[in-house]
C-alpha cells in the first residue's frame, strides 16, 4: 500500500506549482485540493463544494453524458437538455426524410407532445465519484507480471463493484487513471427517454459545414435541444407515453451578459481520450507514419463520397452524417500533426526527457524506461501501421465489409449457444441492418472499395494481404464490380431474405458469400499476423506507460500531474482568449453575425444562409441578446483544455452560470490532445446568447425561453 500512500503526498503536495492556465482536465472531487485556490485567483466566485457536492444540488448535477459519446446540460427545470446539433444529428437525421427534412429545416416542438422519441439514446448523471484505489490495488505487487497484476486488479475491481447497492438504472463504473496507478468508482444514474425538442436548421447548426470545421474564426450556431422524461416519482424509466419531463436536481442559469477577454470559463463535461504522457518515439510515430495513413486514407474515400453527396442531394441526405464523421477526425489529424511539428512538439519532450534522465541518474531501473519505449515503439511500428491501414480501409471506409464481423458474430453465437441466441442476436443484426441499409448506396460504397484495397494492396506488407486481394488488384475496379453483383451483402432484399431462413440455410449462405469470405480471410489474417504481436507490444509498452506515469509524478513532486481524459467526468478551467495563429495575425476571441453574412453564399450547401437570419440581421431584431456593440454574438473562444466528447458541454461563467456551448477547438491546436501549449490550444464555443436569439427570434419558441431563468451576473 506504498503506492497509495504515495499518491495521497503527491496530491496534498500538488497545488504548490502551478502549471499554466488552461491546462488540464481535472477530476471534480480532487477541486479543492488541486484546484479550487488556482480557479479563484483567475475570477472564479464559486467553491468547489459548489461545483461538486455529493451533500447538496451543485453544478455536477446538471451536467449529463448525452448517449455516451457526447456531454449535454440542464437549462430549466422541465429537464431541458442543451447540447451540440453535431450530437443530436443522428437523432436529427432519423427523423429527417426528402419531404420533412428537419436537418435541413429545423424542427421546434410547440408542446411537449410533438417532442420526439429516439430510441437507444440515454441521458446519464453521475451520483458520485470515489477513489477506490486502494482496494483496486490490493494484493498488487511489484514483482507480478502484467497478467498477474491485470487478474488481481479484475477480481477486485468485481469486488468493488458488487459491493455498491444499486437500483434498476442506477450502475458504477470503475476506471483506470495516471494509466493504472490510481482508480476512480462513478455511480451513475440512466434515463433512457430523451425527445427532440428543437433544432435550427443546417444552415444554423452546421454553417461553415466541413471547411470550417476545426477552424476559426467560426460562425456555428451548434446547438439543439433535447428533453427528458421520467417516470413516476421522477426516477428513470424506458419510454413511455405516459412519462413526465423530469425536474431536474439543478439546472443551470443564462446569463445575458456575455463575455470578454480574460473572463474566466469552465467547461464541464465527459472528455473522451487524450495522450498527454506519452514518450517522444511515440508522438515521432504518429507524426510521421500512423497519421499520414489515416489521412490519406480518407482523403481518397472522402473524395468519392463528395462527389456522390453534390449531385444528388437524397444521397447528401443518406451520407451527410457518415461524410461528417469521416471527415471530422481526417481534418483533426491534419491540424494535429501540423501543430504538433510547429510547436516543435517532439523537441520539447526530449527536453523533458533529457531532465527526467538527469533528475534519475542514479537509478538504472527508471532510466530504462524511455529506451524500452523507443524499443518498443520500433518493433511494434510495422503492426500498428498496418493496424491502422487495416481498420480504416476494411472496418470504417469500406461499409460491406463492415458487415463481415457483425455476421461471424451472428455464425457464433449459433455455433456455440445455439438457436435462442442466434434468434436474440438475429433481431439486433436486424435492427442494425435496417439503418444501413437505408443509407447505403452500393454503387458508391463499391468505388470505394476499387480505391482503397487498392491502396492496401499497394501501402502494406504482402505478408497481410489477402491472397484474392493481391491477384484481384490487377484489375481492382472490375474485382469490385464482380463482387459488388455476386454477393448478397450488397442487396438489402437478398440479405433479409438469407436472414428469414432458418439458421443451418442462412449461415450456410452466409458462408459463401464472397464478400463474406473475403472479409473473412482479411481478418483472420489480420488478428494472427497482426494483432497477436501488436497486441503482445501492447500489453508491454501499457505496462511502460504506468511505471512512466508514477515515475514522473515522483520525479517531479512539485508539479501537477492531471489524469489522461478516459470518458470520465472533468473540469477544465481557462479564460476568454484570443490567439496568434501566425506570425503577425492575431484572432479576436469573438464573432459575430456580420460575420455569417460576410460568409454566406447564396445556394452553396456549406455556407448558404437562411432567409429569415439575414432578415433579422438586417432589421436588427435582436432583443435582449445583443452585445455592447449592438451585435449579436455567435462563437467565443477559451483556453480551456478539451477534447472530443466534451462536444455539448456548457462553458460556465465566474458565478456558475451558462455563458456558452462547447462544440469544438482551433485546427493550429488540435494537437492538445498530444501536447497543450496554451499559446495556440484553444476551444471554441457557440455563445449563449445566440442559442437564446435563434430559438426567441428566428424560431418563435418563446414557450422554451419561458422555461429558462435568465441572468444578469455583471450588473450585479
Ligand atoms: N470538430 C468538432 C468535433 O470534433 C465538430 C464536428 C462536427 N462538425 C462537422 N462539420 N463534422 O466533434
Ligand atoms: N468536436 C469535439 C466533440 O464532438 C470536441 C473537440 O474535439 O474539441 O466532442
Amino acid at each position: 500500500m506504498k503506492k497509495c500512500r504515495f499518491f495521497v503526498v503527491f496530491i496534498l503536495l500538488a497545488f504548490a506549482n502551478m502549471l499554466c492556465a488552461g491546462e488540464g482536465m481535472w477530476l471534480p472531487l480532487l477541486l479543492k485540493a488541486l484546484n479550487e485556490e488556482e480557479m479563484q485567483s483567475m475570477g472564479m466566485k464559486l467553491t468547489a463544494e459548489d461545483i461538486y457536492s455529493i451533500n447538496k444540488g451543485s453544478l455536477k448535477d446538471a451536467i449529463v453524458h448525452f448517449g455516451g459519446f457526447c456531454t449535454s446540460e440542464i437549462i430549466s427545470d422541465q429537464g431541458l437538455l442543451l447540447t451540440n446539433h453535431h450530437c443530436g444529428y443522428s437523432a436529427i437525421q432519423s427523423h429527417s426524410s426528402v419531404e420533412n427534412n428537419l436537418l435541413k429545416d429545423g424542427f421546434w416542438a410547440k408542446t411537449n407532445s410533438d417532442e420526439l422519441a429516439n430510441p437507444g439514446l440515454f441521458a446519464r448523471f453521475i451520483d458520485r465519484m470515489e477513489d477506490v484505489t486502494e482496494k483496486a490495488l490490493m494484493g498488487v505487487t511489484d514483482d507480478l507480471s502484467s497478467e498477474e497484476r491485470q487478474s488481481i486488479i479484475d477480481k477486485n475491481l468485481d469486488a468493488i463493484k458488487a459491493s455498491y447497492e444499486l437500483s434498476e438504472f442506477e450502475d458504477v463504473i470503475i476506471r483506470p487513471f495516471y494509466h493504472g496507478n490510481q482508480y476512480f468508482s462513478f455511480v451513475t444514474v440512466t434515463y433512457n427517454d430523451v425527445r427532440l425538442v428543437g433544432t435550427p436548421p443546417e444552415s444554423i447548426g452546421k454553417f461553415g459545414s466541413d471547411t470550417d470545421n476545426w477552424v476559426w474564426p467560426r460562425h456555428t450556431g451548434d446547438f439543439a435541444l433535447f428533453r427528458i422524461y421520467a417516470g413516476p416519482n421522477n426516477e428513470p424509466a424506458n419510454y413511455s407515453e405516459a412519462n413526465k419531463p423530469y425536474n431536474p436536481k439543478h439546472s443551470l442559469p443564462i446569463s445575458l451578459d456575455g463575455v470578454e477577454e480574460g473572463d474566466f470559463t469552465l467547461v464541464f463535461g465527459f472528455p473522451g481520450r487524450t495522450n498527454q504522457y506519452l514518450p517522444s518515439s511515440a508522438v515521432e510515430q504518429i507524426v510521421e507514419t500512423l497519421n499520414p495513413a489515416k489521412i490519406s486514407i480518407r482523403d481518397s474515400a472522402l473524395k468519392i463520397i463528395d462527389g456522390h453527396m453534390r449531385a444528388d442531394e437524397s444521397v447528401r441526405i443518406q451520407y451527410a452524417s457518415k461524410f461528417a464523421r469521416v471527415a471530422n477526425y481526417w481534418k483533426k489529424w491534419i491540424g494535429e500533426s501540423q501543430g504538433l511539428v510547429s510547436t516543435g512538439a517532439i523537441a520539447k519532450k526530449k527536453k523533458f526527457e533529457e531532465e527526467f534522465l538527469n533528475k534519475n541518474a542514479d537509478n538504472p531501473e527508471i532510466r530504462s524506461i524511455l529506451p524500452r519505449f523507443e524499443k518498443l515503439y520500433k518493433a511494434n511500428e510495422e503492426y500498428a501501421f498496418t493496424r491502422d491501414y487495416y481498420s480504416e480501409v476494411a472496418s470504417r471506409n469500406i461499409e460491406l465489409l463492415s458487415l463481415t464481423g457483425i455476421m461471424n458474430r451472428l455464425i457464433d453465437r449459433y455455433e456455440n449457444n445455439g438457436r435462442d441466441d442466434y434468434n436474440s442476436y438475429l433481431q439486433r443484426v436486424k435492427g442494425y441492418l435496417e439503418g444501413f441499409y437505408k443509407n447505403y448506396r452500393p454503387e458508391i460504397d463499391r468505388e470505394v472499395f476499387a480505391s482503397l484495397a487498392k491502396m492496401y494492396v499497394e501501402n502494406v506488407n504482402p505478408l497481410y494481404t489477402p491472397e484474392s486481394l493481391k491477384v484481384a488488384n490487377r484489375d481492382m475496379e472490375n474485382f469490385a464490380k464482380g463482387l459488388y453483383s455476386q454477393s448478397s451483402f450488397a442487396d438489402p432484399n437478398k440479405m433479409m431474405g438469407i436472414l428469414s431462413l432458418p439458421p443451418e440455410s442462412a449461415i450456410e449462405k452466409i458462408k459463401t458469400d464472397p464478400v463474406f469470405m473475403l472479409g473473412t480471410e482479411w481478418s483472420n489474417l489480420i488478428d494472427a499476423k497482426v494483432n497477436a504481436p501488436y497486441n503482445r507490444n501492447k500489453t508491454q509498452i501499457d505496462e511502460l506507460q504506468r511505471k512512466y506515469m508514477q515515475a514522473i509524478i515522483e520525479t517531479f513532486p512539485k508539479k501537477r500531474f492531471y489524469p489522461d481524459a478516459n470518458s470520465t467526468m472533468r473540469i477544465s478551467y481557462g479564460q476568454v482568449n484570443g490567439y496568434q495563429p501566425r506570425d503577425g495575425v492575431t484572432y479576436m476571441p469573438v464573432t459575430y453575425l456580420n460575420g455569417v453574412i460576410e460568409k454566406y453564399k447564396p445556394g452553396d450547401y456549406e455556407f448558404d444562409v437562411h432567409p429569415k437570419l439575414i432578415e433579422l440581421s438586417e432589421s436588427k431584431d435582436f432583443g435582449e441578446y445583443a452585445d455592447s456593440n449592438g451585435d449579436i454574438p455567435i462563437c467565443f473562444l477559451g483556453s480551456n483544455h478539451t477534447t472530443g466528447g466534451n462536444s455539448g458541454s456548457p462553458a460556465i461563467d465566474a458565478h456558475g452560470n451558462l455563458i456558452g456551448l462547447n462544440f469544438d477547438r482551433v485546427w493550429e491546436g488540435t494537437m492538445s490532445d498530444i501536447n497543450y501549449d496554451k499559446s495556440i490550444c484553444r476551444n471554441i464555443m457557440v455563445d449563449a446568447r445566440y442559442v437564446l436569439f435563434i430559438v426567441d427570434k428566428f424560431a418563435g419558441a418563446g414557450h422554451l425561453i419561458k422555461e429558462m431563468k435568465l441572468v444578469h451576473p455583471k450588473a450585479n
